[in-house]
């Protein structure tokens, strides 16, 4: 989700341990962010001005010392997206495109519900890889399993600006949301999508049945008047980040939903729904159904906020709610197996001092039967995670009955601990973060990548050795290491990677390795993918003017002398995030998702007034007259042929 969003309606933690008073951190934030910034960068908000005149081109040689399998370009923002010098990049799927046969080209000033429901949905997040077999002519096939995390109606629809939404508006808003699964098909190098493919699919958060699993299940503070039983939820929503499991499914996080409620509830739901920020009243929908109203419904949200699994070989099966990984701002949920065979699930909860979680399950992955690992999510543990100052973590199992999750504390059952994940991780003493986005274990070395994105609100007191910056305006990468490479232990080792920023300016307290170019750093850090080099790529969901450049793509190295060196691999159009970076199975080419772009016109100093449906900052990717931007998916393959593990 934007960082401009998160920064204007979430902007207050709900963490009771931490305070939630302007510190100076917000002051610095307000600074540099909006119209105020263009007085302050002087010279570089003239250089933001011009257009990367041939970025794409021209490029810069790089010197340092890597091996140059791409040349980097020079920082700055523009209309359009930019890959490095050595790569070739193509868009692959668009907001709009139909999904089904019989569905013709997108026609924005004619949106319905069943027209979207028919085709990819809005603000592509998370991509998730899973190989088919090759076609009969030797074609590679895949299926891409991708989020819509928002959307953004002043974008979306015509003259939706200065009115009230509609009815029908919000519903198609709900037909936008979700994830689509949607084949792919390698022609002579080129992705193409599939229009028609027996795979595709759409979930929305109008999709009925999906399905509530584990020990949560049933609990009686997941009824509701439409699920008196509270096994069957209507939708999912605001799926960020996810991952694939070892056995081929597509976990969809389910991250912002607090923002989807509106109403109040002095009842006895009240303080549960104040940890979580519910309700945040970012959309309408409550309105006009009375299930994102907490006054009708105050059992709704604790439907929402959970991870979602789906199998994607199978498009009639019902998505599942995996309540056993608890419930939160799940960021994304990326997996391993152990070398005993339990499988890993690393998980962030994406808000201001929040926490760090792993779910190890109690049974084995069986890499024969595919069947056998159907229901591996519904039985494990679910630790959360302390970063101790000697470099040590701690992670600490949230079991029923165990340490405070008594009923003393007001826990009943273990279903009671994962519907108030939050509260359960609180008494246990776990290190409150600077907003812990992708968490990306590496299976060759044991290691694991938390990006933690930022943290306005951290006082300088409020600093700890995993936290070291207060206010953290450009975020860091918190690596662990898990002992014997053992993903299953409950004490690991830290260190940080990277302190993200200019390394230039000595107020920003950066740290990268010796390399990294002018163009190499970066802030934000949000998602992340890792090659069989143990190379980590990072995408970004940081202010443009904040960061001097637009979000994109940087590849950090994390061994040997060439640690924490940083280069630049990506740039988007403005007002976009990059999420999702995937490698595909064989590396040979790397996906990625452009997340709103048109986002921020007024920060965005070409345009400098409101991006809306008539009137955007750009028009990324069509740039036809009367299409508004569109988030997609597009694809990097390397001019010379190699992988991108290959030097
Ligand atoms: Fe949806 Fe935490 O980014
Ligand atoms: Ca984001
Ligand atoms: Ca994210
Ligand atoms: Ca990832």
């Amino acid at each position: 989700m934007s960082e401009k969003f998160e920064r204007e309606f979430e902007d207050v933690p709900v963490n009771p341990k931490a305070a939630s008073t302007p510190t100076i951190g917000d002051v610095i934030d307000q600074r540099y962010s909006r119209r105020g910034v263009m007085a302050l960068m002087g010279g570089a908000a003239v250089a933001a001005t011009m257009p990367l005149a041939g970025c794409a081109q021209s490029v810069e040689e790089n010197s340092a010392e890597t091996a140059d399998d791409f040349t980097e370009m020079a920082r700055g923002v523009d209309q359009t997206h930019h890959a490095a010098g050595g790569l070739n990049d193509q868009v692959v799927i668009r907001w709009g495109d139909p999904l089904f046969d019989g569905i013709g080209a997108f026609n924005p000033m004619a949106q319905s519900v069943a027209d979207q429901e028919a085709r990819f949905g809005y603000n592509n997040d998370y991509i998730g890889f899973v190989g088919l077999p090759d076609d009969e002519q030797g074609r590679q096939r895949a299926l891409l399993c991708v989020n819509h995390e928002y959307t953004i109606a002043d974008l979306m629809f015509p003259g939706r600006v200065g009115r009230e939404a509609t009815a029908e508006e919000c519903a198609i808003e709900q037909a936008a949301h979700g994830g689509s699964i949607v084949e792919i098909v390698n022609i002579d190098g080129r992705w193409e999508y599939v229009q028609g493919s027996r795979y595709n699919r759409r979930i929305t958060t109008r999709t009925q049945g999906i399905e509530l699993t584990g020990p949560a299940a049933g609990h009686p503070r997941l009824q509701t008047s439409a699920d008196p039983e509270g096994r069957y939820v209507t939708g999912t929503m605001n799926n960020c980040a996810g991952g694939i499991t070892p056995w081929g499914t597509y976990l969809m996080a389910e991250e912002n939903f607090n923002g989807y409620f509106i109403g109040e509830t002095d009842g006895p739901e009240a303080a549960n729904h104040e940890r979580y920020g519910v309700p945040g009243g970012w959309y309408p929908w409550g309105r006009f159904e009375d299930r994102f109203d907490i006054s009708r419904e105050p059992n709704e949200p604790n439907r929402f906020g959970w991870a979602v699994e789906v199998d994607p070989l199978d498009p009639q099966s019902a998505p599942k709610k995996r309540t056993a990984l608890g419930r939160f701002k799940h960021e994304g949920a990326e997996s391993v197996v152990a070398p005993n065979g339990q499988v890993v699930f690393y998980m962030g909860d994406d808000q201001r001092f929040d926490y760090v979680y792993k779910f190890v399950t109690a049974g084995r992955f069986d890499a024969e039967n595919r069947a056998a690992n159907r229901d591996l999510l519904d039985d494990g543990t679910l630790y959360v995670a302390r970063f101790d100052a000697d470099g040590s973590v701690e992670w600490m199992p949230l079991i029923f009955g165990e340490g405070p999750l008594t009923e003393e504390n007001g826990f009943t059952s273990q279903g009671e601990v994962l519907i108030e994940t939050r509260r359960a991780a609180d008494l246990l003493g776990a290190t409150p973060m600077d907003r812990p986005e992708d968490v990306q274990p590496n299976a060759q070395n044991g290691r694991i990548y938390v990006m933690l994105t930022n943290n306005s609100r951290r006082s300088e007191d409020q600093t700890d050795a995993a936290n070291p910056r207060g206010p953290n305006l450009f975020g860091h990468i918190v690596e662990i290491s898990e002992p014997d490479g053992d993903f299953t232990s409950t004490r690991s080792r830290w260190e940080i990677l990277v302190r993200c920023g200019d390394p230039a300016d000595a107020e920003v307290g950066a740290e990268w390795g010796p390399n990294t170019t002018e163009s190499g750093w970066f802030g934000s850090p949000d998602n992340a993918a890792i090659d069989s080099a143990n190379r980590l790529y990072v995408s970004t969901d940081g202010s443009e003017v904040r960061n001097q450049c637009a979000n994109g793509v940087w590849r950090v190295e994390t061994e040997g002398l060439e640690r924490g060196n940083s280069r630049m691999m990506f740039l988007a159009p403005t007002g976009a995030e990059i999420c999702g970076p995937r490698l595909s199975d064989d590396e040979g080419t790397f996906f990625l998702a452009v997340q709103h772009p048109g986002l921020d016109g007024e920060d965005f100093p070409p345009h400098g007034r409101p991006s809306t449906f008539a009137d955007p900052s750009t028009r990324w990717p069509d740039f036809a007259e009367g299409m508004p931007p569109r988030s997609a998916v597009v694809a990097l393959t390397r001019a010379d042929g190699k992988t991108f593990s290959e030097v």
